[in-house]
C-alpha cells in the first residue's frame, strides 16, 4: 500500500503572519485562502521499512529539509502511539515558475498519507490540526475552494473550515515568477521579526473585521471587494515587515514594477489586484476574460517572467 494522498497549494487572501505558539503553530490571527487547482503535491508514506528516507521528485533528500519531514512524521507517530521506520515519497507538482511555497500542499498531503498508512480514523477537522503541526498554511489545504482557518486558542480548536468548497465566483490567479531563488528569510523568521513593528498590534486588532469583510465578499460573490481586501491584507503584511526593527522586505525591484502596473491597469479599467507572500513573486487576482490581456501587459514590461494561471482547486484526495 502506498497510501498516496494529493493536496493542492493555497494562496492566503487574508494573511497568516505571526505565531502565538511556535511549537504548536498557533497563529495570532485567522486567515482565509483560495485552494489552487494548478499546483499540488502527491505524497506516499510507506511504513515499517528498514530505514528512513525522504524522496522528493525521485531524488533522495538529506539535511534540514529531510529532518523537518522526519521530525514531523515522528511527532505524529508519538501522538498516535505508533512507531517504526518509514519512507516519505513525494512528487511536487508546484512548478518553480509559480513562485508559490509548496509547504502548504506538502504537509497537508503528508498528514493525509500518515492517517491512511496507519489506518487511523481522523476527521477532516482533525487532519487540518495535524497538517497545522507541519506548516501553518497546510492547515487550509485540507479543503478546496475558499477556506477559513480560525485562529482558535489551543491546538484542539485551531483548524480550518470550508467557506465555499465549489465557488461560483469568476476568479483566477496569475502567478508571476520574478525569481526562482530560495527566499532569504524563512517565513518563521519573518513572522518573528514582524512582531517588532509598531504596526503589528494594530493590524492584529483589525483581523476579526477583515475576516468578516472577506467572508461577506465571498458569500455575496463580490470579486471587487475580495480583490481590494486581499490586496490590503498583503500590503499590510509587507508594510509591517518594512517597519520592523530591523526592517526587511521580500520585494525585489520587479515586485514594485508589477504593483505599479496593476495600479495603472486598474486606472485603465482592467480590474486586477495583487497578493504577495514571503518572497518577491506577485500573484495577480483577476477574472477569466482579462487573464490574457493582463499577461500581455506584464510581459510588455518584464518580458522574461513566467506566468502560471490557476483557478479553484479541490481538497485532499487519495489516489489508491
Ligand atoms: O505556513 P508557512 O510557513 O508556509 O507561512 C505562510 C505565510 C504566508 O504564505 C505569507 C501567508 C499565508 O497565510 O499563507
Amino acid at each position: 500500500m502506498k497510501n498516496t494522498a494529493r493536496a493542492h497549494t493555497n494562496i492566503a487572501l487574508i494573511k497568516y503572519w505571526g505565531k502565538k505558539d511556535a511549537d504548536l503553530r498557533l497563529p495570532l490571527m485567522s486567515s482565509i485562502s483560495m485552494t489552487l487547482d494548478a499546483f499540488y503535491t502527491d505524497t506516499s508514506l510507506l511504513i515499517d521499512t528498514e530505514d528512513k528516507k525522504f524522496i522528493l521528485n525521485g531524488q533522495e533528500v538529506t539535511g534540514p529539509a529531510a529532518n523537518r519531514v522526519f521530525a514531523y512524521v515522528e511527532r505524529l507517530q508519538k501522538l498516535f502511539n505508533v512507531s517504526g521506520n518509514f519512507h516519505v515519497i513525494s512528487d511536487n507538482h508546484v512548478p518553480t515558475a509559480a513562485g508559490l511555497a509548496s509547504s502548504s500542499s506538502a504537509f497537508a498531503a503528508l498528514a493525509a498519507s500518515f492517517v491512511k498508512a496507519y489506518n487511523l480514523s481522523v476527521s477532516p477537522k482533525g487532519l487540518s490540526i495535524l497538517a497545522r503541526l507541519g506548516s501553518g498554511s497546510a492547515t487550509r489545504s485540507i479543503y478546496g475552494g475558499f477556506v477559513k482557518w480560525n485562529k482558535g486558542t489551543n491546538s484542539a480548536n485551531s483548524f480550518a473550515e470550508v467557506i465555499d468548497e465549489k465557488p461560483q465566483m469568476d476568479l483566477k490567479l496569475l502567478a508571476v515568477e520574478i525569481s526562482e531563488a530560495e527566499k532569504k528569510l524563512s517565513s518563521t523568521k519573518g513572522m518573528k521579526l514582524a512582531q517588532t513593528s509598531p504596526f503589528f498590534k494594530p493590524w492584529i486588532a483589525r483581523n476579526d473585521e477583515e475576516i468578516a469583510q472577506m467572508e461577506a465578499a465571498i458569500k455575496s460573490n463580490d470579486f471587487t471587494k475580495l480583490g481590494q481586501l486581499a490586496e490590503l491584507s498583503a500590503s499590510e503584511m509587507h508594510a509591517i515587515n518594512l517597519a520592523a526593527q530591523p526592517g526587511f522586505t521580500y520585494f525585489a525591484n520587479e515586485t514594485l514594477e508589477i504593483i505599479k502596473l496593476i495600479q495603472e491597469l486598474r486606472n485603465k479599467g482592467l480590474e486586477c489586484y495583487y497578493t504577495i507572500d514571503a518572497g518577491p513573486n506577485v500573484k495577480i487576482l483577476c477574472q477569466k476574460n482579462s487573464c490574457s490581456n493582463i499577461k500581455k501587459y506584464v510581459k510588455s514590461i518584464l518580458p522574461n517572467v513566467k506566468i502560471v494561471e490557476a483557478g479553484f482547486g479541490p481538497g485532499i484526495t487519495y489516489l489508491d
